[in-house]
């Protein structure tokens, strides 16, 4: 019956692979299949007002075809084909020591996005599936709303030009900055800090990381996020320079009547910070 010759052709595929590449496909197609609408918050995704047919079959085949051409063109560069995605916690990556030639990554900013409500229907399919999940990631995700925990790394060792912004902060005559924003704040700054100490610990000496993150304001108090994580990469012996920088002038502190109030035409900088361990 040739049972075993089939059995090990079938077992010799690396099937991990495609199942990250199906997981890739729903977290890309989500959006599209549940079409929501957009409130006037473009970052909470509302259930959609009407029902509109879709064609969930031809999303899936035109974002997966938009992968493989992407991976086309890609495969010849790579240096290795064993590719997977692993989930994690940034604070708290599921690597080893030294494992990584390079890192690359955009944190969340200190701009009070609701990246869980952003993100919920890709959170959906990655296998946040309850309320009692999404409540949780709301509490423990980097950059949260929710106060619901202390800052584990104390912000004062974080430098002199972080801790003047903790202090503007905490000085502001406006509601609630001596006590939710600043909280806010100092968890933030300690969630940064210690993902940036991620990682440096999993990349190979001399390996480097490229660290995309935007300046941003609270109320008139600027927050000059690419100089505050030059300080910190500095603070754990990782020097880095800003490799490329860009002016943002269409944010979400546009839309919002409260921002708008203090710093009318912000520009904010979002730059690419590059370096070495
Ligand atoms: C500025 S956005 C980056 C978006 C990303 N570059 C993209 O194009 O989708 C920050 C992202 O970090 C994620 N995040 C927040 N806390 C995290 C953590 N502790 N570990 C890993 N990712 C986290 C947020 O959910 C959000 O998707």
């Amino acid at each position: 019956m040739q049972l075993e010759f089939w059995r090990n052709e079938l077992l010799s595929v690396d099937y991990a692979a495609g199942k990250d590449f199906a997981r890739g496909l729903l977290v890309k197609a989500a959006r599209d299949i549940v079409r929501p609408s957009l409130g006037s918050n473009p970052t909470w995704p509302k259930p959609p007002l009407r029902r509109r047919a879709r064609d969930v079959h031809a999303i899936l085949c035109e974002t997966g075809g938009s992968m493989v051409q992407d991976l086309e063109q890609m495969y010849p560069q790579l240096k290795s084909h064993d590719l997977a995605i692993r989930m994690g916690d940034a604070r708290k990556l599921p690597l080893e020591d030294g494992a990584a030639d390079a890192v690359l990554t955009s944190p969340p900013y200190l701009s009070r996005i609701d990246y869980v409500r952003a993100t919920l229907p890709e959170l959906l399919v990655l296998g946040w599936d309850s309320d009692m999940k999404v409540r949780q990631l709301r509490t423990s995700i980097m950059g949260g709303v929710l106060t619901a925990r202390q800052a584990e790394v104390d912000p004062d060792t974080l430098g002199p030009k972080l801790r003047g912004v903790l202090t503007s902060i905490k000085t502001h005559e406006s509601k609630a900055s001596e006590s939710y924003y600043t909280i806010l704040a100092e968890q933030y700054f300690s969630d940064l800090s210690r993902s940036l100490a991620e990682m440096k610990r999993v990349l190979k000496p001399g390996g480097r990381g490229l660290v995309v993150v935007q300046s941003s304001f609270y109320k008139d108090v600027a927050i000059p996020l690419p100089s505050l994580v030059l300080e910190m990469l500095e603070g754990i012996g990782c020097p880095g320079k800003v490799l490329q920088e860009e002016a943002v002038s269409q944010h979400f502190g546009h839309l919002s009547p409260h921002q708008r109030k203090y710093v009318c035409h912000k520009v904010l900088q979002e730059s690419v910070v590059l370096f070495q361990k």
